[in-house]
């Protein structure tokens, strides 16, 4: 795995972790390098913040016994998601639960595997990214970008990924657990650690759209 089309094309999310520690200061070289990621006017809007090992142990502990109030920042998905993005998301969804064997109509195993998210999957490390509630839509796009080449150079570095927009939900916990100024808004978490290997989830490999679907040469 050498040439950046394979990183990009070899990184997955995953979604059971080892637990293996992981080195604060590898984290820390790989935050520094995404931040070569351009951003609009050079507004490098990312505000991110880091859990890891016992950090990460006291937060799990807060948040098992939060009991605040939660009022999610924005809506994860559009309501009435329009095709084809429904049949994409679905499709996701479906083989992910398939591939686990939950089914359908298992509505109690398909709850307790999306509440793995606010476990961070078992990764031993994960952060999370905030922006000031002054910025838009270009400044979150920025986000992204930063956030792809965090997962990439951490891919690159061995270590796996999951962007984990589920934390939104949370954002009253994490924020009172952080200590975060008013001005900031959570985008997203990322768990990060070692994948486990031997677990059926990290089969899962999602598939594309092909190009004819999203990109329009002009005449
Ligand atoms: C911003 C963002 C938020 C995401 N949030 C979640 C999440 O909350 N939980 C989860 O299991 N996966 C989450 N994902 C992972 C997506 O489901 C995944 O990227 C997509 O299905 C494509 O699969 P791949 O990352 O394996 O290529 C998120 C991805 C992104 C980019």
């Amino acid at each position: 795995m050498n040439s950046l089309s394979d990183i990009i094309k070899s990184r997955k999310s995953i979604r059971a972790f080892l637990n293996k520690e992981v080195d604060s200061n590898l984290i820390k070289d790989l935050l520094t390098t995404a931040s070569h990621a351009p951003s609009g006017g050079n507004l490098q809007p990312w505000k991110i913040y880091i859990l890891n090992d016992k950090s990460m142990k006291k937060f799990l502990d807060f948040q098992v016994n939060w009991k605040g109030q939660e009022n999610p920042p924005y809506p994860i998905y559009p309501e009435k998601l329009k095709e084809p993005y429904r049949t994409s998301r679905n499709e996701m969804g479906e083989e992910m639960y398939s591939l686990i064997d939950i089914g359908r109509e298992d509505k109690v195993g398909r709850l307790n595997q999306m509440l793995k998210n606010f476990e961070f999957f078992g990764a031993p490390a994960g952060l999370f990214c905030f922006v000031d509630k002054q910025m838009g839509l270009p400044q979150w796009s920025d986000l992204g970008m930063f956030l792809q080449s965090f997962m990439l150079l951490a891919h690159e570095s061995g270590l796996d990924t999951c962007a984990q927009e589920s934390w939104s939900l949370k954002q009253g916990c994490i924020s009172n657990f952080l200590d975060t100024p008013d001005d900031l808004m959570l985008f997203c978490g990322v768990a990060i650690g070692y994948k486990d290997p031997n677990s059926k989830i990290n089969e899962l490999r999602s598939s594309r759209r092909p190009i004819e679907d999203w990109a329009t040469f002009v005449d």
